[in-house]
């Protein structure tokens, strides 16, 4: 690339900055903005004979010009900066063959008071036939990134001790920090997300779903954030002891032999001696890992007379609610409701019932993912529990009334609105051949952090 001279950038960029000033106070073809867009698109041009592209566009808040940042940019090209902000730019790129009219047509977009972005930005330059000039639009990561970014992060923990070595917590811990958050801002985005499973790489997703829904429960029980955090972790880890058994046991499609079930049973101790290896990390969520079948009856394993850890007894509760949802080798899953009336049943055996029942009011009493029929005889899935009506939550219409799959669904609350639309049944989404998890993967992506 050939230098450019800082008095071509100013040419450029003060007239593109006067011409969408000029917009938004002269009428469209008015000489006052004619004339500084033209001298922008001269410059422009010029620059375009030597360069077959040009970039603008914002580094680390600071406007530059292929490679010049511009420090002082803010007060002469203010417009400017503030019209690329909006729509989330990272950068315009020029390219050579570039015309004036094509160039005029992307002032008029930039200065549309309807700002918009990513993709409908794009389809709208393409649909003005503007056509040498591209966008980079901002990347925000979504709450499904997060989500993956935490299986895959547990995927390499395991790895990593299959392989002997001591796995790194560093990205453990950002992501349990990010998951936290989230779950704090919108619980029941994540707690839907918790409905993804993964039947060839079960262990992966359900590491994380326990992690999602342990740090939702301590939530609902007013934990501190960093309890929050804790047993996030000890969610996401409780399970790293099965790498140290072998693959068959834990994946045979039968019951398994009293010796090999003595062998699974190691695992809450083997997990509990690897999370205390770890860098950076309490010395409760070995303790979590360690305890996490204990049984609140003290019946299960490793047997111990001595009070279990509250976070661990979470972590048990999150456990079995995903387990029990879930697809196994030799198991049909239980929908949400299903699987609710079978903890219920354990209550004060498997699980300490106090938590319990703040389990099943955070969940609701038609858990999200549950797929329900309406008195319209709509099908749906519930998205939102709400805290004052359990049976009144918000559903999300899939299928319409002649049972047909709709292209666009919809939310009702039903909380709302004449009570036409309540809730007559939970049903199984597999009667009706849909999946849940997909579902919730698809409404995750456009949640952004
Ligand atoms: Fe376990
Ligand atoms: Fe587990």
């Amino acid at each position: 690339m050939s230098d450019i001279e800082i008095e071509n950038i100013d040419t450029i960029l003060k007239n593109i900055n006067s011409g969408i000033k000029g917009k938004k106070l002269y009428p469209v073809g008015h000489p006052a903005i004619a004339a500084s867009m033209t001298k922008s698109y001269q410059a422009l041009s010029e620059l375009l004979k030597t360069n077959n592209r040009i970039f603008v566009g914002m580094a680390k808040n600071v406007l530059v010009f292929e490679e010049t940042p511009l420090m002082d940019a803010e007060k002469k090209l203010g417009e400017l900066i503030h019209q690329i902000n909006q729509r989330e730019i990272e950068g315009i790129i020029f390219e050579k063959g570039l015309a004036q009219k094509e160039f005029f047509s992307f002032i008029d977009v930039l200065s549309e008071e309807n700002a918009l972005k990513g993709k409908e930005l794009q389809d709208m330059m393409a649909s003005k036939n503007i056509l040498h000039i591209s966008i980079k639009s901002i990347q925000k990561r979504s709450i499904l990134d997060t989500y993956n970014d935490a299986v895959s992060a547990i995927k390499e923990i395991m790895n990593e001790i299959r392989m002997g070595k001591i796995p790194q917590s560093k990205e453990i811990i950002r992501l349990t920090d990010e998951m936290t958050g989230l779950v704090l801002t919108n619980r029941d985005a994540m707690v839907g997300l918790s409905m993804i499973k993964n039947y060839d790489n079960y262990l992966f997703n359900h590491s994380v779903n326990v992690s999602i829904l342990s740090i939702a429960l301590a939530k609902n029980m007013n934990y501190q954030k960093a309890d929050m955090h804790i047993v996030g972790t000890g969610g996401l880890l409780h399970d790293v002891g099965k790498t140290g058994i072998a693959e068959d046991i834990i994946r045979k499609p039968a019951r398994l032999s009293g010796e090999e079930w003595e062998t699974v049973k190691q695992h809450p101790v083997l997990g509990s001696k690897i999370t205390e290896k770890m860098d950076g990390l309490t010395r409760l969520v070995g303790r979590i890992v360690y305890e996490h079948h204990m049984r609140y009856d003290h019946l299960g394993y490793p047997h111990t007379e001595s009070t279990l850890h509250p976070l661990g007894m979470i972590v048990t509760i999150a456990d079995a609610y995903d387990a029990l949802t879930t697809l196994r080798v030799y198991q049909r899953p239980s929908h949400p409701v299903e699987a609710v009336k079978v903890m219920n049943n354990l209550s004060g055996k498997h699980f300490d019932p106090n938590m319990l029942k703040a389990f099943v009011s955070m969940l609701g009493f038609y858990p999200i993912g549950t797929v329900v029929r309406l008195s319209t005889n709509n099908i749906g899935i519930v998205t939102k529990v709400n805290p004052a009506n359990n049976l009144a939550p918000t559903v999300k219409i899939v299928f319409g009334e002649d049972g047909k799959q709709i292209d666009k669904p919809y939310e009702i609350d039903l909380s709302k609105g004449s009570g036409t639309h309540a809730i007559v049944a939970s049903i199984d989404p597999l009667t009706k051949g849909f999946d849940v998890g997909q579902f919730f993967e698809e409404e995750a992506k456009s949640l952004t952090l």
